[in-house]
């Protein structure tokens, strides 16, 4: 093995997708010099890009045609002439979408502040899709009340992604791509750094900066159906749990209603944002009997635990009848073509279906992580339920919790929340850098540690590979911890991932070379998927309400007077997390608690 080397830079963030780059380039354009940004794959492979449907903002720019109902066509609005959206709608959407458990306050600073990210990724060059006078396309999404999804066909965060890489390297940025973060630094609340592998030769290094900040996407992978790519192995959150810092809300992760049946692939709501219909085997638009006004386009937690029912009850269509059809061809070649074109492709590869043609089979699919690692609007990482900042310590987009999606995100609104709270985040990391923020000692040798637990991993000879195990922690996570949820099912679960914690120890690596060790990596995010897959369970046997994404079975309602509140996980040692509660921000005068009904 290499000999250890440290690296310093004024900032590292760990993260390359819309969160990180946009923190990157906003620290950069604040006056930090010195910026690394380190991924484990390669940048522009970054989660963000997957995102297909549209990015909110209450930009005004279409409206239904009158007299056609609120799922009629759609027109551009007249320069001059009456608005049909605003952020205090947004706002509203988006609190009534996270079943109340969304910080109001966050919030209010997300949807105010969505129209300038819009405008300034179109200063960029971003090419989104065009209304025919030339302003920025917009479509419907699920849970919005007004078509505020503005969008580039369905390659939306592919094009910001894009658009927002390329300002970071004008800026100067660093990009270490393939680098695997190892373990994340913390002493008496104070961020010292990193320890990091590069994949390439397998060497291990110290990290050290004033300011480190994660923005390293969502967890999804823990589950066997998902919508997330390989890489969404939760490490961020798995990481800060172990360095003694608590997650929030973790039990809330969402299952977007449309993902191709069997792989889970996402199709996007764009499908059903532009008129797509869910059909079940007897041919019924069902949606009509769960959210009779908004249809197909209420929020993700109630079309999928409408599509669930259908299924469970027997109408259910696929080879074990475990899908759903999503239905397009009334929309036409052409608009298929020019809107959804590559949500074609991936239904023509994965199912051999052509939209324009047949139904398409899909299922829910695990897709957001509403939960993580808890942060103040600012990006800055809080340590207790009393607000305690973690000194140096910074996180933004789907890793984190800062919470404005609470218990349930709307469609098209992650994009945004990782582009705003990026941006706040790179502002309040150049301030905290260029003020009274030093680089502190390091604690012992954490370099030397991990060489060594990487070498404990090369050596371990037991019966079980590791792919085992995470494959049946997947397969546990689908069954028990998915759309409906109760408590024999979660006590299962919790079982299973004991006993996998276990096994984990001694799982054999086949590969025990240095370079490339892709079955060394797969162990590592394989104890970062079972760590936190136990605070997800946890927090779920916990809460013995139904609320958004977290529905249960044996408590089917809301129940604010005893669980209007967040959970906090803290690591207990090998025990199971430790759970307190905070409170949540709401506005008590403007948006109280209400029934949620669509
Ligand atoms: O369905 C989609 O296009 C995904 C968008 C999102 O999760 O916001």
């Amino acid at each position: 093995m290499t000999e250890p080397e440290t690296i310093t830079h004024d900032v590292i963030i760990v993260g390359a997708g819309l969160a990180g780059t946009w923190a990157a380039m906003t620290a950069a354009q604040n006056g930090v010099k010195d910026i690394g940004v380190l991924s484990k794959i390669h940048p522009l492979r970054s989660h963000s890009g997957a995102a297909q449907g549209g990015i909110a903002a209450a930009l005004n720019n279409v409206r239904p045609v009158e007299g056609t109902g609120p799922r009629g066509p759609l027109e551009q609005i007249p320069l001059g002439d009456e608005l049909v959206d605003s952020w205090e709608l947004h706002m509203f959407d988006t609190i009534k979408g996270s079943d109340w458990l969304g910080d109001q306050d966050a919030i209010e600073i997300m949807v105010k502040e969505a129209p300038n990210i819009l405008y300034a990724y179109e200063h960029m060059g971003c090419v989104f899709s065009r209304t025919p006078d030339g302003r920025i396309a917009q479509r419907r999404f699920g849970g919005h009340s007004a078509p505020r999804a503005n969008y580039a066909a369905d390659w939306t965060g592919h094009v910001l992604l894009h658009t927002i890489h390329e300002q970071a390297l004008r800026h100067g940025v660093n990009f270490y791509s393939e680098w695997y973060v190892l373990e994340l630094l913390i002493e008496e609340n104070i961020c010292q750094g990193i320890v990091v592998m590069n994949v390439l030769d397998g060497s291990i290094h110290t990290m050290r900066a004033k300011a480190v900040m994660f923005a390293t996407g969502g967890y999804g992978r823990a589950f066997k159906i998902t919508s997330n790519a390989f890489a969404n192995t939760g490490d961020g959150v798995a990481m800060a749990y172990r360095a003694g810092v608590p997650l929030m809300d973790m039990e809330f992760v969402q299952f977007h209603p449309t993902g191709i049946y069997g792989h889970g692939i996402l199709m996007s709501e764009a499908c059903r944002g532009e008129g797509g219909y869910l059909i079940n085997s007897n041919e019924e638009r069902f949606m009509e009997r769960y959210a009779p006004d908004k249809m197909e386009l209420a929020p993700r937690d109630l079309v999928s635990r409408s599509e669930q029912t259908e299924i469970d009850e027997g109408r259910g269509v696929g080879l074990d009848k475990q899908g759903i059809y999503l239905d397009l061809r009334h929309l036409g070649r052409e608009k298929i073509l020019s809107r959804l074109p590559q949500v074609r492709e991936i239904a023509m590869d994965f199912t051999g279906r052509d939209p324009i043609e047949e139904p398409v089979p899909i299922q829910p699919t695990a897709h957001y992580s509403m939960g993580g690692i808890p942060t103040t609007a600012d990006g800055q990482v809080i340590a207790d339920a009393e607000g305690t900042l973690v000194t140096g310590f910074f996180a933004a987009g789907e890793v984190s919790c800062v919470s404005v999606h609470g218990a349930n995100r709307l469609g098209s609104n992650s994009l945004l929340e990782a582009s705003v709270f990026g941006q706040r985040a790179g502002v309040a990391i150049a301030e905290f850098v260029q003020g009274r923020a030093e680089l502190y000692p390091l604690a012992g040798n954490p370099a030397e540690r991990n060489k060594q637990r990487i070498q404990e991993h090369l050596e371990s000879d037991g019966p079980e590979l590791v792919d085992q195990i995470s494959e049946e922690l997947k397969e546990t996570m689908t069954q028990n911890c998915g759309v409906f949820r109760d408590e024999t099912k979660l006590e299962r679960a919790l079982n299973v991932i004991q006993a996998l914690k276990e096994r984990l120890h001694s799982a054999r690596i086949m590969d025990k070379s240095l370079r490339f060790n892709t079955d060394l990596l797969a162990n590592l995010e394989t104890e970062n998927l079972v760590s936190f897959s136990e605070v997800i369970v946890s927090g779920a046997i916990a809460r013995t309400e139904s609320r958004g994404a977290h529905s249960r079975t044996d408590y089917r309602e809301r129940d604010d007077e005893n669980w209007l509140m967040h959970t906090m996980a803290h690591k207990d040692g090998d025990d199971v997390p430790k759970l307190s509660y905070k409170s949540v921000n709401i506005d008590w005068d403007r948006f109280p608690p209400q029934k949620r009904q669509y």
